[in-house]
């Protein structure tokens, strides 16, 4: 590309940073938008205290190799996440591979360079999670990879740690000595930070939203003028229908969906084990408390235009629009509220009693904990706490846009197979819906309530909407209309064997048992072609047989066509006086289990990462160490193996 990408802008950082008069770069590896946001508040950080000059920076988009060249006033941080099996994530591979590559090489100092990032000063944070083998192993080995170059790091390499749930403790905790030693470092004053918005907004009195063209949710232009196309990907969604939605739970108390959404005519191609992303609309009880708590509910459809005061503040979502658009599509407004947001906001308190409270609950980390975090409140229900029935019209929008996470979409295990149909995926996904012990409400999961109200909404329902979907403005060029669902696919490396006579062995209890679904449908219909089909082992747990026995007739289907190559295995937790789980069939199964493995059985584990996938492993390396007659470790190391030659597969969440 001759030194410029796509869109004809450079990709030497260096030239970038001259160009725009920048000291101070943050790069983020970000896969669902968290270092991204971690990255755009140290850049708003950095300016507000220090003065610093900053911008924020995909790794995608810019070349390394002139690293060497990086000149010695500048600073540069890296904000990695870590994902799955310790992979950088997509936009980070190929910085991720330069940096790492032993024999790595730059345009001037050329191999014979014993440290050729002398020059360089960096920053590091990493986002890991410890329920996984490999946590935060991107950020490491950058760090080390830069020591080894001979860079200067800058304050001590963090890691925030997703699993334990300490990610925004971890980032704050982290960076406060990391800004010490940095205006150490370049001699930097700390000033009184003065809020600067990052956007202007205008509102447009001249323009409806009848007859102009603003965006009402639509996510590009495209979808606004009625002409999407594909490709459809992570920032191009395609509004699929739904085709058929059904309980899938017989108890009245808790609800598991089952979606069949049609991808015809999308050109979207997957194949079975991938994730489909449903991106999701915030409820709108939650829509209206939000725009209320702002002052902003009598004008939620003015038109407003959002720019980016400076030329690196790029707007996150597309404009002319309504304030109702935004906190309906475009921002994580049910998300728990950080500390910091928290603390930034105690300057726009509508009095002085809550500007004090603001202060203590953002300056207080048990404080925060007991009455916001353990409760996991949203910005609009802390405002609303600290000061009810106020209005805090004098927190500028903009400082909402940049201080509310973009909302992100979720993945999903497809629990449809591509081989039976390729035109429709299917979810399986429990409806979230926790009550919080010592709070007045219920947690509801964003995206699964959304999904409840559209399979609601299809079979005409007579419940009130729970989810507030009729908030919606349905316009004629409006597709969000509550029987489509704006979707993408995600390819995976959770796959089936591609012959179908290779044995498998599956353990999905819960939800986890979404891909087995599909594996299940793709072998009966191998087996119903007549094709080999090898045996397929299915442990499946669940509380009680009749309450939430997931896809509990079709086994029986699937059974028909394979035979006796297939066999589900199940674990009722709450039916006697002990719990019974997926592990105590496994080593109840630990003959054939071992035999299929030697047999070079594939082994298949989906679901709760933190428990029960850690304890599967486990048990898996006692029962081949039992059978086999070895020592535990030798068990553990043949389970490890296993990993590395794709023989064990895991697609697990927390
Ligand atoms: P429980 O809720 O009765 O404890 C699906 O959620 C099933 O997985 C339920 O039967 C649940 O049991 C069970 N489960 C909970 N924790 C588990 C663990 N650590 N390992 C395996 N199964 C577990």
């Amino acid at each position: 590309l001759n030194g410029a990408n796509k869109a004809g802008k450079t990709r030497n950082i260096v030239q970038k940073l001259e160009e725009s008069d920048k000291n101070f770069i943050i790069f983020y590896g970000s896969q669902t938008g968290s270092a991204e946001d971690y990255a755009s508040r140290l850049a708003k950080e950095g300016h507000a205290r220090f003065g610093l000059r900053t911008m924020v920076a995909d790794l995608e988009e810019y070349d390394y190799e002139n690293l060497d060249t990086f000149p010695s006033d500048k600073v540069v941080v890296f904000v990695l996440a870590t994902y799955g099996e310790g992979e950088p994530t997509d936009n980070a591979v190929e910085f991720y591979e330069f940096i790492t590559n032993e024999d790595v090489s730059f345009s001037e100092g050329g191999t014979t360079d014993s440290a050729p990032l002398s020059n360089l000063r960096y920053i590091a944070f990493g986002l890991g999670n410890n329920t996984y083998e490999h946590y935060n192993s991107v950020v490491r080995h950058v760090n080390e990879a830069l020591q080894k170059l001979g860079a200067k790091r800058i304050g001590t390499a963090g890691e925030g740690d997703d699993g334990a749930g300490t990610m925004e403790e971890d980032f704050l905790a982290w960076k406060e000595p990391m800004w010490l030693a940095l205006a150490e470092e370049m001699g930097l004053e700390e000033r009184e930070a003065v809020y600067e918005p990052a956007f202007s907004v205008t509102e447009r009195n001249d323009l409806d939203i009848e007859h102009n063209t603003v965006y009402l949710g639509e996510p590009n232009k495209n979808h606004l003028e009625g002409t999407s196309r594909g490709p459809y990907n992570a920032h191009n969604p395609f509004i699929a229908p739904i085709k058929s939605s059904r309980e899938l739970f017989s108890v009245r108390d808790r609800n598991c969906l089952h979606m069949d959404i049609d991808l015809t005519g999308s050109n979207v191609t997957y194949t079975t084990g991938d994730h489909v992303a449903i991106w999701p609309t915030n409820a709108g009880v939650e829509v209206e408390r939000f725009l209320r708590v702002f002052g902003l509910f009598e004008k939620r459809h003015t038109v407003i235009d959002v720019k980016g005061l400076d030329t690196t503040s790029k707007v996150p979502f597309p404009t002319p629009t309504t304030y109702d658009t935004v906190a309906r599509y475009q921002l994580e407004i049910c998300a728990p509220v950080s500390r910091q947001f928290v603390a930034s906001l105690s300057a726009f308190a509508p009095s002085e009693e809550a500007k004090a409270e603001m202060n203590t609950l953002g300056g207080d980390k048990d404080q925060f904990q007991d009455r916001i975090a353990s409760r996991y409140l949203n910005i609009a229900q802390v405002l609303g706490m600290v000061a009810p029935a106020q209005v805090w019209s004098a927190v500028p929008f903009s400082l909402l846009i940049e201080g509310v996470n973009k909302i992100q979409p979720r993945y999903y295990s497809i629990s449809s197979s591509s081989h039976v149909d390729k035109n429709t995926v299917s979810v399986t996904a429990i409806v979230e819906s926790i009550r919080i012990p010592g709070a007045e409400h219920v947690l509801k999961g964003v995206t699964t309530n959304y999904l409840l109200a559209l399979k609601q909404k299809q079979h005409g329902d007579p419940n009130p909407d729970p989810h507030g979907l009729s908030y919606q403005i349905t316009g004629p060029r409006n597709k969000y209309d509550g029987i489509h669902v704006p979707v993408h696919v995600r390819h995976s490396n959770f796959k089936l064997p591609s012959d179908p006579s290779k044995p498998i062995i599956m353990v999905g209890p819960g939800t986890g048992v979404a891909p087995f679904r599909a594996f299940v449908q793709e072998r009966a219909a191998h087996a119903a072609k007549g094709e080999k089909v090898g045996r397929t082992l299915l442990f499946f747990g669940c509380r009680k047989h009749n309450e939430d026995f997931l896809y509990k007739d079709e086994w029986k289907q699937y059974g028909e066509a394979m035979g006796d190559t297939f066999s589900l295995i199940t674990a009722f937790s709450r039916e006697g006086p002990n719990k019974v789980y997926v592990q105590h069939r496994l080593e109840e199964h630990a003959e054939e289990i071992n035999h299929l493995l030697q047999q070079g059985a594939y082994f298949y584990v989906c679901g709760d990462a933190a428990n029960m996938a850690r304890e599967v492993n486990i048990i898996l390396g006692k029962i081949i160490a039992k059978e086999r007659g070895l020592m535990v470790a030798q068990g553990e190391e043949i389970v490890k193996r296993m990993r590395n030659s794709n023989l064990y597969q895991e697609d697990v969440w927390s």
